[in-house]
Order: C-alpha cells, then structure tokens, then sequence
C-alpha cells in the first residue's frame, strides 16, 4: 500500500461521514479458486474523484459491482454514508442503489427514442410510473428536470432529437444526464470512454469531473487511461495481486509510477 490516507479532495473539503466505506471485502466467484481480491478496504470523502485502476481481470468491475451489490461479496462491508448496504434487501436495498447513477461502457439508450425520452428513463430507478414512458405524457415537472440534467451535460439543446442521431461522446453524456435524474449522490462509472475517440473521451471525463466539482458529486470511475486517472481524479486505487496495492492521491503519482500497477 503506498498511501492509507490517501486523497483527501483537492477541491473540495469533506465534510461529516465518508460518501462510501469499503471495509475488508473480499470475493470469489467460484468455491475452491483465489479470491478475485480479499480485504479490500478504503474510504472515499463527499465530493472526492477516485480513479480505479489495473490490469484486465484485476477485478476492477467486480469491486463496483461489489459495492452496489450487484455481485454479493463473500465477505466485509459497504457503507454508503452512515447507511450499511450490506445485509439491505427488496425495497430497501433498491433505495439505497438509487443514490448511485451508475454509467457504463456502453450507455444502453432506447435508439428510436428521443434524447428527453431517455432521460426520462432515469426517473423509473425512484418512481415506477408509466407516465416517464414517453416524452410527450411526462409530467411537467418530470419534462424541467430532465432538460436540467440535460443541462449539466451540455446537451439541452438536443433534447428533442432521436439518440441513435447522436455521436458517440453525446451519447454518453445522455447516460450521465439519465443517471442524474435519479438525483444520485455518487456516481460509478466503469470504463465510461473506453469505445470513445480521444476528444470525445476527454469531453466526457470533464463533464464528471465538473459535476463532482459543481455539486459536490462523489465519484468513482474505472479507466484504463492513466492520463485521465491523473487529471480526473483526486485519489487513484490500483488492483494488484488480489489486493489493493495501491491507495494514493493522484497528485503524488506519475504515469510511469501507474504503469507499475499492470507489471
Ligand atoms: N460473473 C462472473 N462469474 C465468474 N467469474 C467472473 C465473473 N465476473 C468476473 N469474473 C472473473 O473475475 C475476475 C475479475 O473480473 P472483472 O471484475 O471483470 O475484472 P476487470 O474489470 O478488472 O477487468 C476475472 O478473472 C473474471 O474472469
Ligand atoms: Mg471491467
């Protein structure tokens, strides 16, 4: 471990309890084979911009998953806020995973439909009503918030176009604007510019980075770019060996110290 303390916020001062606690997790896909990782543990301040790093199969995505319980950890705890996640249930553990707007690789728009239609969609993760189907019988209020979310990705504009007219970067920022209307207060997003050309990878990061700036948004990202673990992150976790080997603030860290992570 290079760093325990690593990478309180440089912009912005944590205030109260962590935004996420990992504590000594561990999981194995299959009984008799190695842990994926063991006894991970760590502990991300409100408004902090972590990156996830290593080598493929180092169980990055697991680690996300893990933490939303999406993939059931064997063993250890995942705390959002003062809230254990671990243990929660049916509706309660539903409640608890809508305060992360999770964003993948590939975004999972509905093509034929219209970009506010998708956004829409986002509202479904709080409120199952069919009225978030369509555009065109949203609730006025439901209509505000999504154009505002819109908004934060630099795409109100576009709002009445059709997704699959759309580039792959604003694409994307259509899954984060969808992601945002379930008011999160972390974001996950795993590998989010890995099928992005280099602008359009970069434009995506900033818009991450400004919400976690802007509003104070937690957020974890996996990236095999380590220029953007630097420059987008605050504090970069580094998957090794079945174990996070590294813990650090980005600020300490250089490229070719991170290639380290994939020896
Ligand atoms: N659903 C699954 N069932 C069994 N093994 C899995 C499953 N998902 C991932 N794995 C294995 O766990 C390891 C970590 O995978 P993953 O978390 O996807 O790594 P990364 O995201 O770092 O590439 C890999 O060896 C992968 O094959
Ligand atoms: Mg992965």
């Amino acid at each position: 471990m290079t760093s325990i303390n690593g990478g309180v916020a440089n912009h912005a001062i944590p205030t109260g309890e962590p935004a996420l606690v990992v504590q000594d997790l561990s999981k194995t896909y299959r009984a008799g084979e190695p842990p994926v990782w063991s006894n991970v543990s760590f502990s991300v301040p409100r408004g902090q911009r972590v990156a996830i790093i290593g080598g493929n199969g180092a169980g990055k995505s697991t680690l996300l998953r893990c933490c939303m319980r999406l993939v059931e950890p064997d063993a250890g705890e995942v705390y959002f806020g003062a809230h254990k996640i671990t243990g929660l249930r049916g509706r309660a553990l539903s409640r608890a995973r809508a305060q992360v707007g999770f964003v993948f690789q590939k975004h999972n728009l509905v093509h034929r439909l219209s970009v506010l239609t998708n956004v829409l969609h986002g509202g479904l993760a709080q409120r199952r009503s069919p009225r978030l189907w369509f555009q065109s019988v949203a609730p006025a209020t439901d209509r505000r918030k999504a154009l505002s979310c819109l908004a934060q990705v630099n795409l109100a504009p576009l709002c009445g176009r059709r997704t699959d007219e759309l580039s792959g970067g604003q694409s994307q920022r259509v899954a984060i604007a969808r992601a945002l209307m379930q008011q999160p207060t972390m974001i996950f997003a795993d590998e989010p510019v890995a099928s992005l050309d280099p602008q359009a990878g970069e434009d995506v990061m900033q818009v991450f980075s400004d919400l976690a700036q802007a509003q104070g948004l937690t957020l974890v990202f996996v990236t095999h770019h380590l220029e953007h673990a630097l420059r987008y992150a605050d504090r970069v976790l580094g998957l090794q060996g079945g174990r996070l080997a590294l813990d650090a603030p980005t600020a300490n860290q250089s490229i070719a110290g991170l290639r380290g992570m994939y020896a």
